[in-house]
């Protein structure tokens, strides 16, 4: 169990802090070589030493997902650095709260850069890596069905030596939000994005499904980190209530009456991307304490 990601190789984005923190030292701690790639710079240093310190290896990278040109150049660096990538962690993500009548194009851009463009441009870079790493017979798409076909009919009957059919060969977690499944009068364009990654998810399912490459969302509730910190900040000055408010409030609406922490997340997110969930695809996985029921 605490070694299930040995020899593999995984991006998380957002790594600096918060959840993404929590989901790269997790998947670290279970072996994988982790990239932790964010745009601040010291908060990825200082996620890669605590993965060191504790015995993980850990690339600190820094790079901003709505740039796609760096994004690309990230997998190639990854890629000369490790040889290949076998998960990612979609998870980089900015929020804004603002009253939907005094929205600005740039407040709209801003979190439609990073969220939707920049989930959807990592997981597209990620997964041209991951059809690039196939076995040839499996690399094209339509070859497959011939040769799951031809495995299917004639079990056996493959040449000792030949590349065997893995269950999946690549493991992409995109981060939703329970923001995604309703709209949201605060935070529009955020609410936008996230049900944007929903729908990506499964787009991306069913177009990587032949090279058995699996694409799973989960969607977070309420977990206390900088950006839950800035919400409760922002909604404190706008309708003068004291910090803290929001987040209790919200809480209070939570069946399991507790705020979710980054581990919470880091646990579903490591359950996704082990050979556990080789049969699970294209599902948005709710992690909120029974705030969302479907
Ligand atoms: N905290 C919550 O309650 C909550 C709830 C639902 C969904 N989420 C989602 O979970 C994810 C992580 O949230 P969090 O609370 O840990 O946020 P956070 O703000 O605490 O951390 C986000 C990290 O992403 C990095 N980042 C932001 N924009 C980037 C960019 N353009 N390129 C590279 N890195 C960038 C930041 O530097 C930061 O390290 C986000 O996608 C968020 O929308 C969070």
């Amino acid at each position: 169990m605490e070694h299930r990601f040995a020899n593999k190789v995984a991006i998380v984005t957002g790594a600096g802090q918060g959840i993404g923190k929590g989901v790269a030292l997790r998947l670290a701690r279970e072996g994988a070589a982790v990239v932790v790639a964010d745009y601040n710079a010291n908060t990825a240093g200082a996620t890669s030493v605590e993965i060191e310190t504790a015995g993980g290896q850990a690339l600190p990278y820094v790079v901003n997902i709505a740039n796609i040109e760096a994004v690309q150049r990230m997998v190639a660096d990854v890629v000369a650095a490790y040889g290949r990538i076998d998960m990612l962690v979609n998870n980089a993500g900015v929020v804004q709260t603002k009253p939907m009548l005094d929205l600005a194009v740039e407040d709209w851009d801003r979190v439609i850069d990073v969220n939707q463009r920049g989930t959807f441009f990592c997981l597209q870079a990620v997964a041209q890596q991951m059809v690039r790493q196939l076995p040839d017979e499996l690399r094209s798409g339509a070859a497959l069905a011939d040769v799951l076909t031809n495995q299917l009919s004639q079990p056996g009957g493959k040449e000792a030596g030949e590349p065997g059919l893995a269950a999946s060969y690549g493991k992409i977690v995109n981060f939703s939000s329970i923001a995604g499944r309703h709209g949201r009068a605060l935070s529009t364009p955020y609410a936008a994005s996230k049900a944007a990654i929903i729908s990506i998810t499964q787009s991306a399912a069913l177009a990587l499904a032949p090279y058995r490459i699996n694409v799973n969302a989960v969607c977070p509730g309420i977990v206390p980190t900088p950006m839950w910190t800035k919400i409760d900040q922002d909604r404190a000055e706008l309708f003068g209530a004291k910090e803290g408010e929001a987040m209790a409030a919200f809480i209070q609406q939570v069946p399991l009456k507790r705020a979710a922490t980054p581990e919470d997340l880091a646990g579903v997110v490591a359950f996704l991307c082990s050979a556990d969930a080789d049969y699970i695809t294209g599902q948005a996985i709710n992690v909120d304490g029974g705030f969302e029921m479907n």
